[in-house]
């Protein structure tokens, strides 16, 4: 499948401009997805760079890139640390990712990604893995289904979208994503095409635990960045950004101290290379619709 065909990169080329790429560093693309950030990364490598690409997906694997400087990690970026270290690469020089599903994983209709299709309710991102959007649906307490709802999908009837769910789920299993969606009906607000986008949204953010990945990436990223080594990440979720820019400002996700005599400043993680996230020109926009949400932030690891 052409590269295009499968993603469309986004932020391409900013990405590439503000990580600042030293040919023969190693690199890591966390999100390989389609390719298209590894291929501009390896356009700017010489013979010695290395890139080491993660993905979970078994797609994005049966996808790569065959090059002798690429290594291919089909794992959860959440053990980031653990398979540079098993590839021989325990410092790096720059970090990328571009968060979220790809194109592919979206149009694919029996990924269950996206409310257009039929298709199971499956909406993993690791399909070796065993928690789908069914079984969250079929399990999880009305509290926590609300809070999923509210929390990753801005659903604005969070609870009595969780309240109907309970409720139906013991006459009505929702193991496909018409099902699912023909027991939601009745309760959709506003635009329906919009409504199931955010529900659907909550539920893919929650299966694949997005936000506890990320907060593992970002964590392990401060660990194994030589000083000099910058860390671009691309979001498309306010929570998501949210999370890198404070990540990015105080360099850990420990809560500040209590002490306000304390003496002791820890010292800076990161130089920020970016005051403000970086988000698509005009051109882009007009090309790439996908890219209308996406944050673009940048920084630099400094001791
Ligand atoms: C938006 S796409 C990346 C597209 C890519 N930059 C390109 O240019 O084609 C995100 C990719 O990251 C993968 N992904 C998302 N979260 C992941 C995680 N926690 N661990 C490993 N891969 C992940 C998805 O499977 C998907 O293929």
């Amino acid at each position: 499948m052409g590269e295009q065909e499968y993603h469309l990169p986004v932020l391409l080329q900013e990405t590439i401009e503000l990580l600042d790429i030293n040919p023969s560093g190693i690199y890591v693309d966390a999100t390989f997805g389609g390719g298209g950030h590894s291929r501009a990364v390896l356009e700017q490598l010489g013979e010695k760079g290395r890139l080491i690409v993660f993905d979970q997906d078994e797609d994005a694997y049966r996808n790569r890139i065959i090059d002798d400087r690429v290594t291919f990690v089909q794992q959860n970026f959440r053990h980031l640390q653990r398979f540079l270290k098993l590839h021989k690469a325990e410092q790096v020089d720059g970090i990328l990712a571009d968060l979220g599903v790809s194109s592919h994983q979206f149009d694919t209709a029996e990924r269950g990604f996206s409310t257009r299709f039929e298709g199971d309710l499956d909406m993993r991102m690791d399909t070796r893995t065993d928690f789908t959007a069914a079984q969250l649906l079929a399990t999880y307490s009305e509290a926590r289904l609300q809070l999923i709802f509210q929390e990753y999908g801005e659903v604005t009837n969070a609870k009595t979208l969780a309240q109907t769910i309970v409720k139906q789920r013991k006459t009505h299993p929702m193991r496909t994503i018409t099902a699912f969606k023909s027991v939601i009906q009745p309760i959709v607000k506003g635009n329906p095409q919009k409504y199931f986008a955010q529900v659907f949204q909550a539920l893919r953010i929650a299966v694949n635990d997005e936000l506890g990945a990320l907060k593992d990436l970002l964590e392990q990223s401060a660990n194994v960045l030589k000083p000099g080594g910058r860390l671009a990440i691309i979001t498309f979720h306010s929570l998501e950004d949210r999370m890198v820019k404070n990540f990015m400002k105080t360099g850990s996700f420990d809560e500040a101290p209590e002490d306000p005599f304390a003496k002791e400043v820890p010292p800076k993680v990161f130089k920020l290379i970016t005051k403000k996230p970086v988000t698509a020109s005009e051109a882009e926009l007009k090309r790439n619709g996908r890219s209308r949400s996406a944050k673009l932030r940048v920084a630099e690891k400094l001791i």
